[in-house]
């Protein structure tokens, strides 16, 4: 059963379902999920971000009798307090302004499946004390109703920061962390997962060759050394993400160092870059484009304004500057209206005044 690189020499170490990589490190992970998975005690997953606590939550879930029940996932990090209060308990109709009908939270809409809070640490110190009389009385009542709610659900909760440290610096309760930290899973970060990098790279290698319709089976030396030299502070998450930038960006079935970020390849990627650069127009705005998308926010909802403005106002400057500022003989090359053209460039900051350039010759 066990391979002998862990804590249970009689339990499993194989990977779990849809997780990658043999470390010693990780299969004590595998190990710790199949033996708590059938528990209802409280789990906590700690572990730097991108580590694949969702993963493990998600296997809890699927391995314990539970599984047929739902689970339900609070991204406690991503709401205002009153917004998160009622978003797991509910809420009667009236009880707030925008309260217009009761609502049912998320621990009822957990009964007999699992609930994962993730980003625990992140709630105030009022839901922590709610937090604490659930997991210990498994019952709560609705924001502004007096009804006692009761629940089987079964607790998981994540943390990406130091909880421990939280706790000393008075941030986070500490009987609340006893109560949640009765089965801790601490996921290691990639870096200490020997042996784990090349398995992954060529997992995301497959996923995304699949999803591209390309087939990229060798890993040069030199990228595979960089890879696992590697500090990777965004752990799993920034491998997956490089990988698929670079099957997007492959002309080959090879993974060349060009493909991987500066970050990964050091001074060598920027000696290839000269060489392997794409030197064809769209694969030079994919890249563009990729680039931005990989640094915008999650949660942006001004995609195309910040991914195309900075094109345009390019464009703009350098039409301009080839026809000595003159915007009506810039407005015709560019074939758009001259006063389109004025509110472009003042909305971009690089109208000085209509009278400003030589259109009165
Ligand atoms: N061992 C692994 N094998 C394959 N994929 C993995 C592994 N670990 C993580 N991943 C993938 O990496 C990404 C990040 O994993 P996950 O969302 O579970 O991390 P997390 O610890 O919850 O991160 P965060 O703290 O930022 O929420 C996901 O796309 C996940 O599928
Ligand atoms: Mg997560």
């Amino acid at each position: 059963m066990s391979s002998g690189n862990s804590h249970f020499s009689n339990v499993d170490d194989s990977p779990l379902e849809g997780l990658v990589g043999t470390s010693a490190a990780m299969s004590s992970v595998y190990q710790m999920t199949r033996l708590s998975a059938a528990s209802n005690s409280s789990v906590l997953l700690l572990g730097e971000t991108g580590t694949g606590k969702e993963l493990i939550a998600a296997a809890l879930h699927r391995l314990s009798d539970r599984a047929s029940g739902p689970f339900v996932r609070v991204n406690c990090g991503a709401l205002t307090e009153s917004l998160l209060d009622s978003e797991l308990f509910g809420h009667v109709k009236g009880s707030f302004t925008d309260a217009v009908r009761d609502r049912t939270g998320r621990f009822e809409a957990a009964h007999g499946g699992t609930i994962f809070l993730d980003e625990v640490n992140s709630t105030s110190s009022t839901l922590q004390v709610k937090l604490l009389r659930v997991l210990q009385e498994r019952e709560f009542e609705r924001v502004g109703d007096t009804r006692t709610i009761q629940v089987d659900v079964r607790v998981i909760a994540a943390s990406n920061c130091d909880l421990n440290l939280e706790v000393s610096e008075g941030r986070f309760r500490e009987d609340l962390f006893w109560r949640l930290n009765v089965l801790p899973i601490a996921l290691p970060p990639l870096r200490r997962r020997e042996g784990d990098i090349e398995p992954l790279v060529r997992f995301f290698l497959d996923v995304y060759g699949t999803a591209n319709g390309k087939e990229i089976k060798k890993i040069d030396p030199d990228a595979l050394k960089a890879l696992n030299e590697y500090q990777w502070p965004g752990n799993v998450r920034e491998l997956q993400n490089y990988i698929e930038r670079a099957v997007v960006l492959a002309q080959s079935d090879q993974l060349e160092p060009s493909l991987l970020p500066v970050a990964v390849m050091g001074d060598a990627a920027e000696a290839q870059v000269a060489v392997f650069r794409p030197t064809d127009d769209q694969s030079l705005i994919r890249e563009f484009v990729y680039n931005r998308l990989s640094k915008a926010e999650k949660d942006a909802d001004n995609l195309y304004n910040e991914i195309v403005e900075p094109v345009e106002k390019e464009l703009l400057m350098q039409v301009l500057q080839s026809c000595n500022h003159t915007q009506t003989k810039a407005a015709n090359k560019l074939g758009i209206n001259r006063n389109t053209l004025y509110k472009k460039l003042t909305e971009f900051g690089l109208a000085k005044s209509k009278n400003d350039d030589s259109d009165a010759e």
